[in-house]
């Protein structure tokens, strides 16, 4: 093994001659910023239910208990900022041609570090969608639709056809936005190198896009600082937390 400066080193050099960029993001990006990973210590599907928060049915059971959840998750990040791999992602990316952003976050810390382009495939919690029509909505305040408690906690209603509203994100079970992974999967197959942050590449057909470029012969650099999926096909590995790793990398 390499010294992780000589690692360093030479994932620079990779990436300042690559024509082609993808970088793909996950939870980790932002876990310097305050926001749980999944699956990591402290991660939310070590303390939740994902089939009690985030499939169809579980709405469907209890769309309060889930309203819950994700306003909870809404105000977190309310209190988060961008932290030094977001933003020097976003001015690398403003400075150079050739690089794809897409992540897998639903948080918006790549938007607010000013990321020119991002492609998003696992939605927003920042946009709601309607349970009925399917259209998408700005996220409803608090205080928006009817209520039958006490506490005043409301549920938001489809302002086109009075179905309930739901959060704009990717349950389990449900389909990527297909036109997002049908441009992030092309732009995967013509990368030159991929960078890989944060992310146990465990969820599909998200993680495959690191997979397919690889098989079309891109590069594969992975910054983490836990073990991943993609720890046997990365050619340099780059083992720590992101807010440390990504801004010399791109400096
Ligand atoms: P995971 O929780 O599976 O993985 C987070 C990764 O971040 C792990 O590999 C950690 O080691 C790493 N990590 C922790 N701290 C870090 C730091 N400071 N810097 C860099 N990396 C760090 O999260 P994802 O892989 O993003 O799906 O999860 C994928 C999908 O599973 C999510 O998008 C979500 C979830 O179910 C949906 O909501 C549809």
């Amino acid at each position: 093994m390499r010294a992780v400066s000589g690692e360093s080193a030479a994932a620079r050099a990779l990436l300042s001659g690559a024509h082609r960029v993808v970088v793909f993001t996950g939870a980790g990006v932002s876990a310097e910023s305050g926001v749980p990973t999944f699956r990591g210590p402290g991660g939310l599907w070590k303390t939740f239910r994902p089939e009690q928060l985030a499939t169809p049915k579980a709405f469907a059971r209890d769309p309060r208990l889930v309203w819950e959840w994700y306003g909870w998750r809404r105000e977190l990040l309310a209190s988060c900022r961008p932290n030094l791999a977001h933003v020097a992602l976003a001015r690398w990316m403003l400075q150079r041609e050739g690089v794809t952003l897409v992540t897998q976050n639903v948080d918006d810390l790549h938007e607010r570090a000013g990321t020119p382009e991002l492609m998003k495939l696992h939605g927003s919690l920042f946009e709601d969608r309607c349970s009925g029509c399917g259209r998408a909505a700005a996220a409803h305040r608090r205080t928006d639709g009817p209520t039958d408690r006490d506490d005043g906690t409301m549920l938001p209603l489809c302002p086109e056809c009075g179905a309930l509203l739901r959060p704009g994100v990717v349950w389990f079970g449900e389909m990527l936005p297909p036109d997002a992974l049908a441009r992030a999967y092309q732009r995967a197959g013509e990368a030159n190198a991929v960078l890989v942050i944060g992310t146990t590449g465990a969820v599909y057909p998200a993680a495959g896009i690191v997979h397919e470029a690889r098989a079309e012969g891109a590069a594969i650099i992975v910054v983490d600082p836990g073990q991943t999926e993609y720890d046997a096909v990365a050619d340099i590995r780059l083992t720590g937390p992101a807010g440390e790793l990504v801004p010399p990398l791109l400096a």
